[in-house]
């Protein structure tokens, strides 16, 4: 199938729009680590994207490394994250950046904080391209942000439907047919 026939109701953020955004992001966190360096730690798949497009703005050079945790679907079971595939590398004394697709409610990025933190980073902040402000669990503000979007699932730019939509290059919601599938 074509993405041109993806199920979209309406595009929340176009290309241009999320491009635009991720630069200014990307040169406002090399400013902001330019004397220090940074350490990229991505948390995937959903991330992947938009690390892509902001650590190739970044000015200054970067570390990368990723990590794999549970199933949205478990997290607002459990309120716990499991760590499926753990850093490849100690983040000790680095100067860590947490990057993340969304933040929702707020359990994955607290649950993920918390254990990174005890790894005795020299600093660890967090950067979301999408904050869902109205979900949140317990308060809790991103250093970095993209853009604050009202309670509204979105798939595209890395945000998957049952794995799919993840390689649009905007961010939309979907035609509710789509979910009457499942
Ligand atoms: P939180 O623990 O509710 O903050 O969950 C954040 C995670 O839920 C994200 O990393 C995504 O994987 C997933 N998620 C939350 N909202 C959306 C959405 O609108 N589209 C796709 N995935 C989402
Ligand atoms: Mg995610």
């Amino acid at each position: 199938m074509k993405v041109e026939e993806a199920p979209i109701q309406e595009i929340v953020l176009s290309e241009e729009a999320i491009q635009q955004r991720v630069r200014s992001l990307a040169l406002q966190v090399s400013s902001d680590y330019a004397e220090n360096g940074i350490h990229l730690v991505a948390v995937l798949k959903g991330a992947l994207v938009f690390l892509a497009d902001f650590s190739r703005a970044l000015t200054i050079q970067a570390t990368l490394d990723f990590m794999v945790v549970s199933s949205y679907q478990e997290t607002r079971s459990t309120g716990e994250v499991r760590i499926l595939k753990d850093l490849d590398y100690p983040i000790a004394d680095r100067h860590v950046l947490l990057v993340e697709d969304v933040i929702d409610n707020g359990v994955t990025i607290q649950s993920l904080l918390t254990t990174l933190k005890l790894r005795k980073p020299a600093s660890l902040k967090v950067c979301t391209l999408l904050d869902k402000r109205e979900k949140r669990a317990a308060p809790f503000q991103p250093d970095y942000n993209g853009f604050v979007i009202s309670n509204q699932f979105v798939v595209g730019y890395g945000l998957d439907y049952n794995e799919r939509y993840r390689n649009l290059p905007y961010i939309a919601t979907l035609r509710k047919e789509v979910y009457e599938h499942f």
